[in-house]
């Protein structure tokens, strides 16, 4: 056990760091003879038949699935539903006529999602499962599998799984929209690296981010993670890596939504963390953090660069905006992981929760 850990106190924190080899590794796998990402051309065809994608998934491969609709979506133009895997199988949704189910899941064998792909299955509809474990349950059962090549993920909370998620998608996405002849802007190859980089950046700044997460987290019950768009996606997995591991109660918000409800619950001193790395809702999630500090809320954003200001907690380094979900939830993995450690909690084995969860 500690062998494989090596110097690191906790698989959590090994996980995190291996972050920028696990999207290096991606790249690897994923690049073909002509030195181009691809996945499996019989993938990209079938995809292509299919008029609506259906992301199935839970927990942490659910929230990778939400940032995978925007890939998708902005990338490929092929619309996208993602749906919690437990609420698909007891309240289909109606279907497009040509549906593709994508089942995102670390382990492939969660049975909520087992249970969609039985019933997705037996309609007749094809399907890919998104996975780390080959010859998984999911893997097996699915009519194609794209493997995440992240190596085994043992601390319960999920980090690099998340990441290799993301990526895969993204390749997946950009091949699609090559296939389809979309307009793609960028090189994925050279941005991804770039994207390894700057996780490798952030992955040293940790003694900056433990004292953060230090002081914002303190004795508090309660957290708020705000952001809009993509980062409101990426704000709802902060949300659940802090209360897996920590177990201060957290909820991630779009902050135009904040005054609807959720501003009620602002008290003086409650954390409220806001993450900004898209230029387009730069100005609006601003407006919201100052509209939680002038009802007292103890403030941190976390900016790209570019698009940062003076004050800002953490800085992340500049990469494409489609694919900043993979640099931003770093300091987010980072301060939930200090919470828990400042708290005392088992990092790697929070209560009540499993790695795998093979029952309904
Ligand atoms: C469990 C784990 C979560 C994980 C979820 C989905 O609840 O504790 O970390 O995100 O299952 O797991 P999967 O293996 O399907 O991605």
């Amino acid at each position: 056990d500690d062998m494989e850990k090596g110097t690191y106190p906790h698989y959590m924190l090994k996980e995190i760091d291996e972050q920028p080899y696990v999207i290096r590794k991606i790249i690897q796998e994923y690049t073909d003879s002509t030195h181009r990402l691809k996945i499996d051309e019989k993938i990209s065809k079938a995809i292509q038949q299919a008029d609506r994608i259906y992301i199935i998934a839970a927990g942490t491969s659910y929230h990778a699935g939400l940032v995978g609709k925007q890939l998708i979506e902005k990338l490929a133009e092929v619309p996208v539903e993602v749906h919690i895997a437990s609420e698909f199988s007891y309240n289909m949704p109606l279907l497009s006529e040509n549906p593709f189910f994508i089942f995102i899941s670390q382990s492939g064998e969660t049975a909520d999602s087992r249970a969609v792909l039985v019933q997705t299955k037996a309609l007749g509809y094809p399907a890919l499962t998104i996975t780390n474990v080959p010859g998984s349950t999911l893997s097996r059962e699915a009519d194609y599998t794209l493997l995440l090549h992240a190596g085994p993920e043992i601390a319960v909370a999920s980090t690099k799984a998340y990441s290799a998620q993301i990526a895969v998608i993204a390749i997946l996405a950009n091949d699609l929209a090559e296939q389809k002849g979309c307009n793609i802007s960028f090189d994925l190859d050279h941005e991804m690296s770039l994207v390894a980089n700057a996780i490798e950046m952030l992955a040293s700044q940790k003694e900056e981010i433990e004292s953060i997460a230090a002081s914002i987290f303190h004795k508090s019950r309660n957290a708020f993670f705000i952001g809009r768009g993509i980062d409101y996606f990426v704000m709802q997995e902060a949300a659940l890596k802090l209360k897996e591991i920590s177990y201060i109660q957290a909820e991630g918000f779009a902050g135009g939504e904040l005054k609807h409800g959720t501003i009620a619950l602002i008290e003086e001193g409650t954390p409220v963390i806001a993450l900004a790395t898209q230029e387009n809702v730069n100005l609006s999630v601003r407006g919201n953090v100052q509209e939680v500090a002038a009802r007292g809320a103890n403030t941190c954003i976390v900016s790209m660069k570019g698009l940062n200001k003076s004050g800002d907690a953490i800085v992340l380094p500049e990469v494409h905006e489609l694919l900043t979900p993979l640099v931003s939830v770093i300091p987010m993995q980072l301060l939930a992981y200090y919470a828990a450690l400042h708290r005392n909690c088992d990092v790697d084995k929070p209560r009540n929760l499993a790695k795998s969860v093979t029952v309904e």
